[in-house]
């Protein structure tokens, strides 16, 4: 399926992915800083942003495979560079296994190469019948939006837990459930990471309670040439809350890309 996307900037291509349930404003920030000197491309993810919502469930590797749609709608069939935030970097890690000639280099922000726990899916489903049956996304969002924050953000940036709450609400209850289920089944990754030989930026905000940088930590020493960077007074959604830090990273590893 083909995708709605951004597309800012001149100079070699960097295709970023947003998490879930937000969409391609996520990386507004990175598209205006790293856009002066290269081509950024943020496509929405199916269901969300301006992107067609079909009938769930969402897999991951489908999820993939409409970037590589759009991507080659655009002409972009040279290996370019690719991240993704928490789901997008799901998405990023099916990508760079299932297409490897596709890509330059990969950045994984504040994301997992694991599975769901059995408890973790089950506990999908459950949101997934609830927005469903409410008709509404609600659930998901109010509930997802305590966990996003460092305690530096909800101490002092209310107008960052604003503007992500605002973007959550234009996702419909069905694409929240059938991206729920996509995610609940995608599969480990932990094991395929030795074969990325990818040059690869790992980001992680340094109070990100979804994905904590322990595992940040895990993923990177499993990658055979990754390098590691905490955001500070960041959590889950580090390039929002802490834009300054996280453009500072990605800029540094991009000018270091052969
Ligand atoms: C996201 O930020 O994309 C979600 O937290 C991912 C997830 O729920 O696993």
């Amino acid at each position: 399926m083909l995708l709605a996307y951004g597309d800012e900037g001149p100079g070699p291509v960097v295709v970023l992915l947003h998490g879930f349930p937000l969409n391609r404003r996520m990386w507004e920030s990175q598209s205006t800083t790293l856009g002066s000197l290269y081509r950024i491309i943020t496509p929405d993810l199916r269901g969300h942003g301006e992107s067609a919502t079909p009938l769930g469930p969402y897999p991951i590797d489908t999820m993939a495979d409409d970037v590589i749609e759009t991507l080659d709608a655009l002409g972009i069939t040279e290996p370019v560079v690719l991240g993704g935030l928490s789901m997008g970097g799901y998405v990023t890690l099916s990508l760079a296994l299932r297409y490897p000639d596709r890509w330059r280099a990969l950045m994984l922000v504040d994301t997992r190469a694991g599975a769901d726990a059995p408890e973790a899916a089950h506990l999908r489903e459950e949101m997934a019948r609830k927005v469903e049956e409410a008709e509404d996304a609600e659930p998901v969002t109010s509930s997802m939006l305590g966990r996003l924050f460092s305690l530096a953000t909800r101490n002092r940036r209310s107008e960052v837990i604003e503007e992500v709450y605002e973007q959550m609400q234009v996702i419909t209850p069905r694409a929240v459930a059938a991206a729920l289920r996509g995610m609940a089944a995608r599969p480990d990754r932990t094991a395929d990471l030795s074969r990325i030989a990818l040059p690869t930026l790992v980001l992680v905000g340094s109070d990100d309670q979804i994905t904590p940088p322990a595992e940040a930590r895990r993923m990177a020493e499993a990658l055979p040439a990754a390098q590691l960077v905490v955001i500070p007074d960041a959590g889950h959604m580090a390039p929002v809350e802490n834009p300054a830090a996280v453009n500072h990273a990605m800029l540094e590893f991009l000018g270091s890309l052969p």
